[in-house]
C-alpha cells in the first residue's frame, strides 16, 4: 500500500481468486444453484470485489447486519452504517441452505462469483426502514426499494470473486481503489479530498471543490456515482460528459475523475458516513460533506427527510474513529453584486442571492429557456441542452384508440401528412392493419393476443419516441390497462397523447366500409369489438373526437392544437 491513508479496517480486501482457483470454481459451478443478481446487487458486488467496501468480504451475515442496525458497526466494532445484503424471494430462500455454495450471476447468466452461504434469515422491513432511513414513508426511494423491490430474506456469506461485472462504457474512468491509489502514487499526491455527486457539476460545486482543496492543501478525487441514484436524476452518460467538460476548468494534475458504481440508498446521515468510508478506501484523506448530503429531498408531507446539516453532525461525532477528515460546507449561493459564490451564512441581509434548484433547472431545460452562465459552465449547458431538449424537439406518440370504423386510420393519415409537411422530425405510422400484417401476423383477437399486439405497438412507439421521432399508432386497443402501461413506458422518453376516437358503435356499424360488422352480426366473426367483445372507454384521453359530425381534417386539427398546448409542436 502506498503513502496515502490506510483503507477502512486496515487493508484493502481482495476477494478475487487466482486463475487456478477460478478454474476450480467454474467446474464446481456446474453443480451449484445460481442466484441472478439485480442492478443493486451487481453494484454492491462490484464494490465488494474491488475492495471499495473493505473490510467486507461478502454479503453481510446476520450478526453484522444486526450490529449495523443497532450500532452502525460490524460485529467486530468496525464502523459501518449501511447494510450490504443479498436479498432473495421467499421461494428462493426455501431452496437454499446454510453451508452450501451458490453461483452469483449477472442477468445474462455470466458467472461473477461463488458465495458460501453462512445464513439465511427473514427481513424485518419495518425495522430496517425505521433504523436505516428513519422513516417507513415510501416516498423515500430507499424505503420504497426495501418495501417493493427487496425480497423477503437475506442470504449472507463470504464471496470468492471470479469476474468483475462487465461494463462497456467509460472504461478508462472506472478505476478501482488500487488503480486510484496507484495513480496518486505516480503523480506524488499525498492528500486527496473526495467529492461525491449525483448531479452535473455546476459552478457552486466547482467552487466548493476549489475551496476544499485550498483549505486542505490536497488534490481532488471527483467521484460521481454511476450506479443507481435517485429515480429522476439526470442519467449518468450525460453527467459524465458534463464532468469531463467541467474537469477542463481545473488546472492540470489538480484532480482525478473516477466513476463510482455505487447503488445509493439515499439514507442521509448514514449514507454520508458510508460515502466517507468508501472514499477512504480509494485513498481520500479528506471528504466534502455539503448541505443535505445523501438526502432524497422531501417526504409525503413536504418536509425534508433529514435536517440539512444532520449528515455533518453525524460525521463529526465519528471524526476520531473514521480517520478520514470531513470538510463540512454550508450551501454556496451566487451573489450577483459581487459576481461570485459565497456560503449562505456569510451573506448580509442587503445582498441579493441567486440559486437554481434541480427542479427549476429541469423546468428551464424543458421549456427551452436559457440557463444562465453564472449557474454552470457553457460546455455543461450545451451537454444538458443536447440531452434534455425542450418539448418541441422531443419525440412523442399520438395513440389513437376506438372501435373499428371509428375513423382512427383516416385521422392518423391526415396527421401523418401534417407532420411530414412540418418536416422537423421523422414520422412513422403504425396503423392497426399494418401492424397486424408486419408485426403480429400470428395473433388473433383474444384478450391475450390483443394485449400482446398493443404492447408490441407500444414498444416500437417507445423506441421511436426515445429517438425523438413521432409515432402515430391506430389500433383498437380496447383495454385500459394495456393503454396505461404503454403511456407509462413512453412518457419516460417523451410525449404520449391519447386520442379517443369516440364515434358511437351505431355510426361505425352504419358505415361498415369493410363489411366486417355485417359478418360479426351474422356470427361469421366471433369476439368482434363492440359486438360481442368489450371496449373499455378511456377516462384519461388527452383528446376525444367523434367523427359523426366532424371531418378527419377537423379531428386532426384538435390533435394538433393539443400537441401545441402541451408544447410538443410550435
Ligand atoms: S386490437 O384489439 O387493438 O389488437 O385490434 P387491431 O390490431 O387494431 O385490429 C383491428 C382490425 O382488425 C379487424 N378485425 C377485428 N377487430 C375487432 N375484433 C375482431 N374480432 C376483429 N377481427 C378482425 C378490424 O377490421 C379492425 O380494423 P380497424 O382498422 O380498426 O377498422
Amino acid at each position: 500500500m502506498n503513502h496515502l491513508i490506510s483503507p477502512h479496517g486496515g487493508e484493502l480486501v481482495d476477494i478475487v481468486v487466482d486463475d487456478e482457483r477460478k478454474e476450480v470454481l467454474k467446474d464446481l459451478a456446474l453443480h451449484l444453484p445460481s442466484i441472478v443478481l439485480s442492478e443493486r446487487h451487481m453494484c454492491d458486488l462490484e464494490l465488494l470485489m474491488t475492495g471499495a467496501f473493505s473490510p467486507l468480504r461478502g454479503f453481510m451475515t446476520n450478526p453484522d447486519y444486526e450490529a449495523v442496525l443497532d450500532r452502525m458497526q460490524l460485529q467486530d466494532g468496525t464502523i459501518w452504517p449501511i447494510p450490504v445484503c443479498l436479498d432473495v424471494a421467499e421461494s428462493e430462500a426455501g431452496r437454499l441452505e446454510a453451508g452450501q455454495s451458490v453461483v452469483l450471476r449477472d442477468p445474462e447468466g455470466f458467472m461473477l462469483a461463488v458465495m458460501h452461504v453462512a445464513e439465511i434469515w427473514p427481513i424485518d422491513k419495518e425495522r430496517e426502514a425505521q433504523t436505516i432511513y428513519g422513516t417507513t414513508d415510501t416516498t423515500h426511494p430507499g424505503v420504497d426499494y426495501l418495501f417493493h423491490q427487496t425480497g423477503s430474506h437475506y442470504v449472507g456469506g463470504k464471496i470468492e470473486a471470479v469476474n468483475l461485472p462487465l461494463h462497456f462504457d467509460f472504461k478508462n474512468l472506472r478505476l478501482t481503489p488500487v488503480e486510484v491509489r496507484n495513480a496518486c502514487a505516480k503523480v506524488g499526491w499525498r492528500r486527496m479530498v473526495g467529492f461525491q455527486t449525483r448531479n452535473p457539476l455546476h459552478r457552486a460545486q466547482f467552487e466548493m471543490t476549489l475551496r476544499a482543496m485550498r483549505q486542505t492543501k490536497a488534490n481532488l478525487l471527483l467521484q460521481p456515482v454511476v450506479g443507481t441514484t435517485k429515480p429522476g436524476d439526470i442519467d449518468y452518460y450525460t453527467r459524465v460528459r458534463c464532468y469531463q467538460a467541467a474537469s477542463r476548468h481545473y488546472a492540470p494534475n489538480m484532480m482525478l475523475l473516477s466513476l463510482l458504481p455505487l447503488a445509493a440508498r439515499m439514507a442521509g446521515p448514514r449514507e454520508a458516513l458510508w460515502h466517507a468510508l468508501i472514499r477512504k478506501n480509494y485513498g481520500c484523506t479528506h471528504f466534502i460533506v455539503g448541505r443535505d448530503h445523501g438526502g432524497p429531498g422531501f417526504d409525503k408531507e413536504g418536509k425534508p427527510f433529514y435536517e440539512p446539516y444532520a449528515a455533518q453532525e453525524l460525521l463529526n461525532q465519528y471524526k476520531d474513529e473514521i480517520d478520514i477528515q470531513i470538510i463540512p460546507f454550508e450551501e454556496l449561493v451566487y451573489v450577483p453584486e459581487k459576481e461570485k459564490y459565497a456560503p449562505l451564512g456569510e451573506i448580509s441581509s442587503e445582498e441579493g442571492i441567486k440559486t437554481i434548484s434541480g427542479t427549476e433547472l429541469r423546468n428551464l431545460l424543458r421549456s427551452g429557456l436559457e440557463i444562465p452562465e453564472w449557474f454552470t459552465f457553457p460546455e455543461v449547458i450545451e451537454e444538458l441542452k443536447t440531452a434534455y431538449p425542450p418539448r418541441h424537439r422531443q419525440g412523442f406518440t399520438v395513440f389513437f384508440t376506438g372501435l373499428s370504423g371509428a375513423g382512427k386510420s383516416t385521422i392518423a393519415k391526415v396527421l401523418l401528412s401534417r407532420f411530414l409537411e412540418m418536416g422537423d422530425r421523422p414520422v412513422t405510422l403504425l396503423d392497426g392493419d399494418i401492424v397486424r400484417r408486419h408485426l403480429s401476423s400470428e395473433l388473433g383477437f383474444s384478450k391475450e393476443h390483443r394485449d400482446i399486439n398493443v404492447r408490441r405497438i407500444g414498444f416500437v412507439a417507445s423506441e421511436i419516441t426515445k429517438n425523438r421521432g413521432i409515432a402515430i399508432c391506430a389500433p383498437i386497443a380496447p383495454y385500459s390497462l394495456s393503454r396505461r402501461q404503454i403511456r407509462e413506458m413512453i412518457e419516460h422518453y417523451g410525449g404520449f397523447i391519447e386520442v379517443h376516437v369516440a364515434t358511437p358503435l351505431d355510426i361505425c356499424e352504419q358505415r361498415d366500409r369493410k363489411g366486417i360488422y355485417a359478418k360479426a352480426r351474422a356470427g361469421m366473426i366471433k369476439g368482434f369489438t363492440g359486438v360481442d367483445d368489450p371496449y373499455e372507454v378511456p377516462d384519461d384521453a388527452d383528446v376525444s373526437v367523434d367523427t359523426t359530425e366532424m371531418t378527419p381534417d377537423e379531428a386532426a386539427q384538435e390533435v394538433l392544437l393539443e400537441l401545441q398546448r402541451q408544447g410538443f409542436i410550435k
